[in-house]
């Protein structure tokens, strides 16, 4: 085989419990990630040397060298597997760069799997999981994508059950925010107040499991938004102006920008990306549903 594709969602995070600094600079989370039907594609080709190379808007906001997430990636696989990082990498981006949704954790974790297969090593599906967790909080989950509940950076997942499909309207920003400055904002803006151990809910699961999008957005959270919103006002805006168009709750996804809208069924989600559309706070909106799966190979080539 010379070539494997993969194909990778981002995600959102249903809940974003954010706990107290840990000594190693990350913070202790409780969240619920679920992934949706917005997809990169990582192809990898067999080529002397490992070479990155970037396709899709914003494409040249995503660093082609050693910074390169799913470069870091073929190189962590290729040292545990014992083999030579020989491959060339083609990120095909749909997923905004820096915009709270996964995009690079998603590409480290398409690479993973693009290479494992590319290169036969015959790793199995627990050894990839600890290798992603060392390259990224994110990473663990864009493998296994579903629904899933995770603890410690995030990494630590178990998988929820989901008795139905959730339809969201994704709404883009111009520009992207810094996964460390949000969290940095959060510290500053939580200095001299508690910080409570974080915890998802049993309504939040309860939710999920009946499938029913109106108990769902009651649940909603996410402990980022006050500190995306402190670096980027506009985001209050963002998400009054998918409340106001009828969305039934909104939330700043990861560190945003990205906001996400939980509508009532895919007719419902539409009309509502339509407007947003439309609407000037919005650089883009897009209908997208969950729970899809991880990353999976979609094509090979000799
Ligand atoms: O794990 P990842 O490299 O994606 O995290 C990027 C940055 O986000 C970390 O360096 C840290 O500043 C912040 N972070 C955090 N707590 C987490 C996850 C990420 O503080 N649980």
């Amino acid at each position: 085989m010379s070539a494997v594709t993969v194909r990778v969602p981002a995600k959102v995070n249903l809940v974003l419990a954010v706990g107290p600094l840990r000594a190693d600079g990350y913070h202790e989370v409780a969240t619920l990630y679920q992934a949706v039907s917005l997809h990169d594609e990582v192809e990898a080709r067999a080529e002397p040397g490992l070479s990155v190379s970037i396709e899709g808007d914003r494409a040249d906001e995503v660093p082609r060298d050693t910074e390169n997430l799913a470069a870091q990636a073929a190189q962590a696989l290729a040292a545990y597997a014992g083999v030579p990082a020989d491959v060339h990498l083609t990120v095909r981006k749909d997923i905004p760069v820096a915009g709270g949704l996964a995009g690079g954790s998603a590409d480290a974790a398409a690479a993973l799997v693009a290479c494992d297969v590319l290169w036969d090593t015959g790793l199995g599906r627990g050894e990839l999981t600890t290798l992603a967790a060392r390259l990224g909080s994110d990473v663990p989950f864009a493998l296994t994508g579903g629904t899933a509940l995770g603890i410690g950076r995030g990494e630590r997942l178990t998988p929820a059950m989901v008795g139905g499909t959730f339809h969201w309207v994704l709404a883009f920003a111009e520009g992207g925010l810094s996964t460390p400055a949000v969290y940095a904002e959060l510290d500053r803006l939580r200095e001299g107040r508690p910080v409570p151990r974080p915890d998802v809910s049993r309504k939040v699961l309860a939710a999920l499991r009946a499938g029913d999008p109106t108990m769902l957005a009651a649940e909603l959270r996410n402990d980022l938004e006050e500190a995306a919103c402190s670096l980027r006002p506009s985001l209050a805006s963002m998400l009054e102006e998918g409340r106001s168009a009828g969305a039934l709750a909104g939330l700043v996804s990861g560190s945003g920008p990205t906001c996400a809208f939980l509508a009532r069924d895919e007719e419902h989600a539409r009309a509502l990306a339509e407007d947003l559309a439309d609407s000037e706070i919005c650089a883009a909106a897009r209908y997208v549903s969950g729970p899809v799966a991880g990353a999976r190979v979609s094509g090979t080539g000799r």
